[in-house]
């Protein structure tokens, strides 16, 4: 078994590649990086620099990669150092808009576009991609965060549409969109003071929910948005 993750260096991509070292002693697991690699080694893992921006080093790791069973993306992006969530529309600014699209919505489209191949086994298959239930539209009902939730609403459009082309394409490839719920990593840690008790849960928590969806999920169940404690969320 082939395991890809994609942002293994994140909070929650880290977890998963420990969770898959644990439950597939068996499996070869590439992870990636983008700025600088782990210090964590294991002769299961390589690590491998990505940067999913670039469309050419996408191409360039699956020619190099070949069949892959499970592809997870675990790269995400909701602030810089200087530039936080929009609180209001007098916040917004073009140029982190672009931002949030460039890296919460294109990669997962190239690396569909150059995995696709990849994913076409007569055994199951995964492309599974973190998203968020913030990029649900029905369920928006105190609004702020634009950039983030709209490039998670095109994110899950995008997602939706593979998944319906690839269920004749590639009929045991289960396509689907994970809401990680709110994990204890760098990406949530300026906004974690006075959520309600018990909201935030660990990385660990996240990564056993994602491995759990995984070994249950069905090539039927592909298209679906679900949450980590196993519901599926409205779009
Ligand atoms: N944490 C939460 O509460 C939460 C809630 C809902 C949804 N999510 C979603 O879950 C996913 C994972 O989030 P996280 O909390 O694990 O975030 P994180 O700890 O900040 O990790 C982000 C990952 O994205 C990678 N990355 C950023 N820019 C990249 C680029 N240009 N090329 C390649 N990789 C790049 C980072 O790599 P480097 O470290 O090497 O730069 C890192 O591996 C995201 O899609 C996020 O939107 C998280």
């Amino acid at each position: 078994m082939k395991i890809l993750i994609i942002g293994g260096s994140g909070g929650i991509g880290f977890a998963v590649l420990r969770r898959c070292l644990h439950t597939y002693p068996d499996a070869q697991i590439i992870a990636t990086y983008n700025n600088q690699s782990p210090r964590f080694e294991h002769t299961q893992l390589e690590w491998l620099k990505l940067d999913v921006v670039e469309e050419q080093q996408i191409e360039q790791l699956s020619n190099q990669l070949g069949p892959i069973d499970i592809l997870v993306n675990a790269v995400g992006f909701l602030h810089s150092s200087d530039k936080k969530p929009e609180k209001t529309i007098d916040d917004f600014d073009p140029a982190f808009f672009q931002e949030n699209i460039r890296l919460n919505t294109v990669p997962s489209i190239l690396l569909a576009k150059h995995f696709m191949r990849s994913l076409n086994a007569d055994d199951k298959t995964f492309f599974i991609v973190l998203s968020a239930k913030i990029g649900s539209i029905s369920d928006n009902r105190s609004g702020g965060w634009l950039s983030y939730r709209a490039s998670k609403s095109a994110l899950n459009m995008a997602v939706k549409t593979i998944s319906i082309e690839w269920k004749r394409k590639l009929p045991n490839c289960s396509v689907l969109l994970f809401h990680p719920g709110t994990t204890d990593t760098n990406l949530s840690k300026p906004f974690q003071r006075g959520l309600p008790s018990g909201q935030l849960h660990s990385s660990e928590v996240t990564a056993k929910a994602l491995l759990n969806l995984i070994q249950t999920a069905h090539p039927s169940d592909s298209g679906t948005f679900i949450s980590f404690d196993g519901t599926e969320i409205d779009w």
